[in-house]
């Protein structure tokens, strides 16, 4: 049998940590695989892209389709033509695609209306919420995809219900815990909170940049209020992200939360320095898919300031909480007082995630040999 061709599809900030693994596990099969890394330049931005890379020790990607910045159809469109050349040039047997981003459904959609077969590692997960683009992401990656590889029980009743053949799904675990138990000793020799003044265990980490939570300006306003109470209860660490700083430069509330008391804020962080940043906190509070993820696997409590989430294990299993701004302060008292459960690691959130996909695509290459 002929070796087959993988391309693997990295497009925005909470791809690389999913691809890193999983790129490293496919190049441990030289014998019936080869890779090639596609970026297709969603995030561009050397703090947003490059610094993961760098971190994760992944190479510069063999291809970049450099689509950037647009609105959603322009950003998938683009994306869709981009990737359409490079497969019609020169096509894969199989399209890897992660996460929920545009580019994720944008390669699926220009894979299989090729032919080429696909992919899709953290399927299954659904918020149930329609009006998130990555929801209609998911909906659509997963209707198209040749293989489901899901994180957890409730990705494949999801799945299920919504009439996935049985034969697409395996559950494969979570890929995020891969990168963390990967990297796990480079973070905990890399004190990067002692560079910002903060003491372990003495400071929460925010991340904020969902549509729904930073572009409504009242809803921001307001936000910055709770962050401004919070910071002076106990010193937050808030790296932003480049639509939020623009949200709230636009709005003029940049100002107010850079000076308030406690309050430190930072350009995007790398992988690295974030996850020590996350490792030593007292609480995380976010709007983030991945730092729920990560916040259940420490046992470090969690605020997620959104009305649903696509990963309810992390809240049935794990520290996670759901808050909205009303709800918040008393989800802060029960941080600030130890009163916040321990929560249990999921099942297959084990570091083992990327071998279990790729024993998983060598069955199915090996189901349909004769491929292409
Ligand atoms: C995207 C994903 C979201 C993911 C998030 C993580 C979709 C629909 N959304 O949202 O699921 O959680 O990434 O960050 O795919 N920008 C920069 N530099 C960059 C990238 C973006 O300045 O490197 C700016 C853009 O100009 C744009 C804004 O940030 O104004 C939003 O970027 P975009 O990629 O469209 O969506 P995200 O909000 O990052």
């Amino acid at each position: 049998m002929r070796k087959i061709r993988v391309d693997l599809i990295a497009a925005a900030r909470p791809n690389f940590m999913k691809v890193a693994p999983l790129y490293k596990a496919l190049g441990r099969e030289p014998s019936w695989c080869s890779v090639r890394l596609v970026h297709t330049g969603q995030h561009y931005d050397a703090n947003m892209s490059d610094a993961f890379f760098r971190d994760l020790g992944l190479p510069q990607p063999h291809i970049l389709l450099g689509v950037g910045s647009g609105t959603h159809a322009e950003q998938t469109a683009g994306v869709m033509v981009a990737y359409e050349k490079v497969c019609l040039a020169d096509a894969p047997d199989w399209a890897v695609v992660v996460g929920d981003v545009n580019s994720t459904l944008a390669c699926t959609l220009a894979a299989t209306k090729l032919g080429i077969k696909v992919a899709h590692l953290e399927a299954g997960l659904r918020s149930g919420d329609r009006s998130m683009p990555e929801e209609l992401n998911r909906l659509a990656t997963d209707a198209l995809a040749d293989l489901l590889w899901t994180p957890s029980e409730d990705a494949d009743e999801n799945l299920a219900r919504e009439g996935a053949s049985p034969e697409r799904v395996v559950r494969v675990g979570n890929i995020m815990i891969d990168s963390l138990v990967m990297m796990r000793p480079v973070i905990e020799q890399h004190a990067y909170y002692a560079k910002l003044g903060v003491e372990p265990g003495r400071f929460g980490v925010v991340t904020l940049h969902r549509p729904s939570n930073v572009d409504e300006p009242e809803r921001l306003r307001a936000l910055v209020e709770i962050l401004r109470g919070a910071a002076a209860r106990m010193p937050l660490v808030f790296p932003v992200h480049p639509r939020t700083r623009q949200r709230l430069r636009d709005q003029g509330l940049w100002k107010s939360l850079e000076a308030a008391p406690g309050m430190r804020l930072l350009e995007p962080a790398g992988y690295v320095d974030f996850m020590s940043l996350v490792f030593n906190s007292a609480y995380a509070l976010t709007d983030s898919g991945g730092l729920q993820e990560e916040t259940t696997y420490l046992g470090i409590p969690c605020l997620t300031l959104r009305e649903n989430t696509e990963r309810p294990i992390t809240i049935t299993l794990g520290t996670n909480r759901l808050v909205s701004p009303e709800s918040l302060a008393a989800a802060l008292e029960d941080v600030f007082e130890s009163r916040w459960p321990k929560g249990r690691v999921p099942e297959l959130w084990d570091g083992r995630t990327a071998e279990r996909a790729v024993e998983s695509l060598h069955r199915a290459v090996q189901r349909s040999p004769g491929l292409r």
